[in-house]
C-alpha cells in the first residue's frame, strides 16, 4: 500500500536505504562473511568472462556491475543489452559464466537470451527480486534482491538492490591473490554507509525540487553527463526522465560531447552532470565548463571532500566503488518532480507495462 504517498514511485525511491540494508541482513552469516553459494562463487572465479545480460534499468544495473566485478574480483566482464546479445551474439569465452539482471524475473529478451545460452550448457545466475519467477527457475542459481514488491512502473529500488547484490557478488568472488587489496575494506560496513548517505539525499528532496524549477520547467530536453560509473548513471537518470516526464533526455559520456551532441546546446539547455568519481573529475568538469560557455544551465552533482562552491547537489561520501548508489538518488527524485510539475502520471507511464514479457 502506498499509504501516505501520493505515488508508489516514492515511496519507492524512499525504501532504498532499508532494502540496502535489508540485503546486508540477508547477505550477511555470523562471521561478518558473505551468505552467497560456495559452488556459485567457485563458479564465478573459475569463469574466464561473464556476461551480464538485461534490459533498461536492469541493463544500467549490469554495467555498474561491470565496473564493480572488474574493480574487485579482476574478472572481465561484458554487460549486454538482451535483446541485441540474441541477435548479434558476441564471440563468447572459452569458459563464461552468465548473470541475468531482472527485477520481475519474467522478461521476455532476458529469456530469450538465457533459454539460448542454457542450450550451449552454460552456467547462469539470476539476480531478481521476485522468487520463483520464470528466470529465477530456468538458471542454475538465483540471487535475491529482496527489495519488496516493486509496484510503480519506472524501476528505482529493485536498481540499487541489483547494485548492492553484485557489489557482494564480486567481493565473495575475490581470488587469494586480490585479498590483499581488500584487505581491510568490509562490504557490509561500506554498503551500511553508503544507506546512511542515500537516506541524508532522501530527507533533502526539497533540494532536488528545486532543481526541478530551477533547470526543468520549460525544456523539452536534458542532457546527463558522466565518465567511468557516472555515464553508466547518467544512462539511467535519462531513462528515468524520459519515461515518467516525457521530456527527451540523453545520457553521454563527458568526452563524447565535443564528438557531435555539443551542437545541440543552445542558450538555456538543461544538462546535469554527475562527477564522482576522483580520477576523472578534472575532465567532466572542463567539459561542464565547455558547455556552459554555449549556453547549457548545468546543475552540478558532485562528492564531499571535492565540492567547489556553486554545485548544486554534494552527496555524501562514500566507497568510489559504490557511489552509484548514492548519486542515482537524486536523478531519480529529479525526474520524479519534473513529472509531477508536468501533471504526469507518474506510476503508469503511457505506453509502458511493468513487466514486458513480449519480445
Ligand atoms: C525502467 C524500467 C525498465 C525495466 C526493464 C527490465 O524504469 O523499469 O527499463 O528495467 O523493462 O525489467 P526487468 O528488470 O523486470 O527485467
Amino acid at each position: 500500500e502506498k499509504g501516505l504517498y501520493a505515488h508508489y514511485m516514492l515511496k519507492e525511491i524512499d525504501e532504498q536505504p532499508a532494502v540496502i540494508r535489508k540485503v546486508i541482513s540477508k547477505y550477511r552469516d555470523d562471521q561478518g562473511g558473505i551468505r552467497i553459494d560456495p559452488e556459485l562463487r567457485e563458479r564465478v572465479m573459475m569463469a574466464d568472462r561473464i556476461y551480464v545480460i538485461g534490459c533498461g534499468t536492469s541493463y544500467h544495473a549490469g554495467l555498474i556491475g561491470k565496473q564493480l566485478i572488474e574493480n574487485i574480483a579482476n574478472i572481465p566482464v561484458e554487460s549486454h543489452i538482451a535483446s541485441e546479445f540474441l541477435y548479434n551474439r558476441p564471440i563468447l569465452s572459452a569458459n563464461p559464466l552468465f548473470i541475468f539482471i531482472s527485477q520481475s524475473g519474467e522478461t521476455a529478451d532476458s529469456r530469450g537470451v538465457l533459454v539460448a545460452i542454457k542450450q550451449m550448457g552454460y552456467p547462469a545466475v539470476t539476480i531478481t527480486n521476485v522468487p520463483g519467477s520464470t528466470l529465477s527457475r530456468e538458471a542454475d542459481y538465483t540471487l535475491l534482491t529482496h527489495a519488496g514488491p516493486e509496484i510503480a512502473v519506472a524501476s528505482t529500488k529493485a536498481y540499487t538492490a541489483q547494485i548492492a547484490v553484485l557489489a557482494l557478488l564480486a567481493f565473495s568472488s575475490v581470488s587469494e591473490n586480490g585479498r590483499a587489496q581488500w584487505h581491510g575494506v568490509d562490504p557490509f560496513h561500506e554498503l551500511s554507509i553508503a544507506a546512511n548517505a542515500m537516506e541524508i539525499l532522501i530527507n533533502k528532496k526539497e533540494m532536488m525540487e528545486e532543481v526541478v524549477w530551477k533547470y526543468l520547467t520549460s525544456s523539452r530536453n536534458c542532457f546527463f553527463i558522466g565518465r567511468g560509473v557516472d555515464y553508466y548513471v547518467a544512462l539511467e537518470g535519462a531513462l528515468k526522465l524520459k519515461e515518467i516526464s516525457y521530456i527527451q533526455a540523453e545520457g553521454f559520456a563527458g568526452g563524447e560531447l565535443k564528438h557531435g551532441t555539443i551542437a545541440l546546446i543552445e542558450e538555456g539547455t538543461p544538462a546535469i552532470a554527475l562527477i564522482t568519481q576522483p580520477h576523472i573529475r578534472a575532465n567532466v568538469r572542463s567539459n561542464v565548463q565547455e558547455i556552459m560557455a554555449r549556453g547549457a544551465h548545468v546543475c552540478m552533482i558532485t562528492m564531499e571532500g571535492s565540492e567547489e562552491s556553486d554545485d548544486q547537489i554534494v552527496l555524501p561520501a562514500v566507497h568510489e566503488l559504490l557511489t552509484p548508489l548514492v548519486s542515482v538518488i537524486p536523478v531519480q527524485l529529479i525526474s520524479y518532480y519534473a513529472a509531477k510539475y508536468r501533471g504526469c502520471d507518474i506510476d503508469k507511464p503511457r505506453n509502458l507495462a511493468k513487466s514486458v514479457t513480449v519480445e
